[in-house]
């Protein structure tokens, strides 16, 4: 491979996943896993099979699923974390273990209680372990970016000697600036004797904003790898945002000399597939991907646009994939239609999934003048949503006035057959119907958050609903979308509740319905 080459290390399984709020099931990472090998990413870090058995279940089914990207997994340095990424990853055609253990003063003192020698024998023990199971690995000194550089020098000199291939230097917590972070590399470059045996890799978050500025400025000095994530979703502000560290290096190849081997014109669809999927929505003016990120509104701007679009553009919608119109099915495209535009927005849907999310388009086309790619994201999403079961939802009745107390009343249909139908009273629609659906159910959850937002523009829109809410101790996230929005709320709820029964029914939560459901804290 060309020393030109950047590898695209993707992390938004792990460190994005990782994030509040990002958590995914088993069947959403296939499905982003999937996005990402269709990107050409290099690498996919799937997660960190330690950290639970669902974590373990999920790297494995990417491992095994996935051909093209390597697959990698993470592990703290010990036998155990080790053998379990192994185990998760071998059946993947290329796979990598990714180890790590933090060397700054502030972790080693506060965190670790390991003296330098100590943590340097732990990292070379780990990577020995790792490099007789697997030919590809990386090693990571957690919050090299406040390492001090001599002592930093000496780990990934052993690292290496230890037979570490790729090695990767995160700034944990955000903290460095771009011009410092080149500056370090190159100390890296000067003072580690052997690093041109391994791929050297940045990993940067983006507590100050600067994570995809570092992240060139470490390939400006000699990296070779970024890690990053869709949307930049990950651990508080954030990591690199993959789209924007993409898109800078194609854009400024003359300045960079450097090249990724990404399909830019994935990389809007598996934005709005994380987004989608997460309920981090992307802000409206990000760039690359956010709404705004080609609309030009001021008449100059216009103006230039049309005598030559270079005027303002220096990238094309369709290089990052986003269509020119994004207006694009109507009420009489076929199914074939349909079906094509699913698949360009990074959808793999099966026959029965197809056929129901048409129908589901159909019917929504018959009451929405326009119909967007927001609308077929949105109905995709809610057909997963829906097919959780064990209760669905088969009416909805609700009214409200100002000043007066608001009532609703749901109708559900179990799988078993059983319908039940309940009434309940509170300040407002959402929260009676909520309320209904806890009573029926006997399920009392705690709201976290709720956010509704319209899928597309126009004053027909759906309204998408993510609720994120709590039950014994864990977090749980619904979404859904309808022209109604107090039925999208409704049906995000239910599908939050759907997601808690079917553990219970697979044993993994015991089957513990709250019978007082007066005091469900919604
Ligand atoms: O931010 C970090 O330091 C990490 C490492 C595990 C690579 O995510
Ligand atoms: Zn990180």
């Amino acid at each position: 491979m060309s020393n030109s080459h950047v590898k695209i290390f993707d992390t938004t399984l792990r460190d994005g996943e990782q994030a509040p709020g990002c958590s995914m099931t088993l069947r959403e990472k296939l499905r982003v896993a999937k996005a990402l090998s269709e990107l050409n990413v290099d690498i996919i870090e799937a997660g960190f099979p330690a950290a639970s058995p669902g974590d373990f279940d999920a790297v494995k089914a990417i491992a095994d699923e996935n051909r093209g990207p390597i697959i990698c997994g993470l592990a703290r340095c010990n036998p155990d974390d080790i053998e379990k990424v192994h185990a998760a990853v071998k059946g993947a055609d290329s796979h990598r273990i990714h180890v790590f253990v933090a060397t700054s003063a502030i972790h080693r003192e506060h965190k670790l209680k390991m003296a330098k020698e100590e943590i340097i024998r732990s990292a070379v023990g780990a990577i020995k372990m790792a490099r007789e199971l697997c030919d590809d690995v990386e090693f990571s000194p957690e919050d090299a970016s406040r390492t001090e550089l001599a002592y930093l020098a000496e780990v990934v000199t052993a690292a290496i000697e230890a037979g570490a291939t790729t090695v990767n230097i995160p700034d944990t917590v955000g903290y460095t600036v771009p011009h410092e972070f080149h500056q370090l590399f190159r100390y890296l470059k000067k003072h580690v004797k052997n690093l041109d045996a391994a791929t050297l890799s940045v990993h940067c978050h983006d507590d100050l904003g600067m994570a995809v500025a570092n992240s060139l400025a470490a390939t400006n000095a000699g990296a070779r790898q970024v890690e990053c994530t869709i949307n930049g979703i990950g651990e508080r502000a954030g990591n690199c945002s993959l789209e924007e560290v993409v898109m800078a290096l194609k854009t400024r190849e003359e300045f960079f000399g450097l090249t990724t081997q990404i399909d830019s014109t994935r990389l809007y669809p598996t934005s709005r597939l994380v987004a989608g999927i997460t309920g981090m929505h992307v802000p409206r003016n990000k760039a690359i991907v956010g709404e705004n990120a080609f609309a030009h509104e001021a008449g100059i701007h216009q103006h230039g646009m049309l005598q030559h679009a270079s005027t303002y553009e220096i990238m094309k919608p369709d290089d990052v994939g986003i269509s020119k119109s994004n207006l694009v099915l109507g009420k009489h495209s076929g199914r074939h239609a349909f079906r094509s535009r699913v698949q360009e927005l990074g959808f793999d849907l099966d026959e029965f999934e197809t056929n129901r999310a048409f129908q589901e388009f159909k019917k929504l086309a018959d009451k929405k003048k326009d119909m967007f790619d927001g609308d077929i994201e949105a109905i995709i999403m809610n057909a997963d949503g829906a097919s959780t079961g064990p209760w669905i939802l088969q009416a909805l009745q609700f009214q409200s006035a100002t000043d007066e107390t608001a009532s609703a009343s749901v109708k559900l249909i179990h799988e078993n057959g059983t319908t039940n139908e309940i009434s309940a009273t509170a300040d407002g629609p959402v929260e009676a119907a909520l309320m209904g659906l806890e009573k029926v159910t006997g399920i009392a959850l705690t709201l976290r958050n709720f956010e509704l937002r319209s899928a597309t523009a126009g004053d027909d829109a759906q309204g998408e609903a993510t609720v994120t809410a709590d039950f014994e101790g864990e977090s749980y996230r619904g979404h859904s979308a309808s022209v109604d929005i107090v039925e999208a709320a409704t049906r995000a709820y239910l599908e939050v509740i759907n997601r808690i029964l079917r553990r219970q029914e697979r044993g993994v939560l015991k089957n513990r319905q709250t019978a007082d459901v007066n005091q469900a804290s919604i």
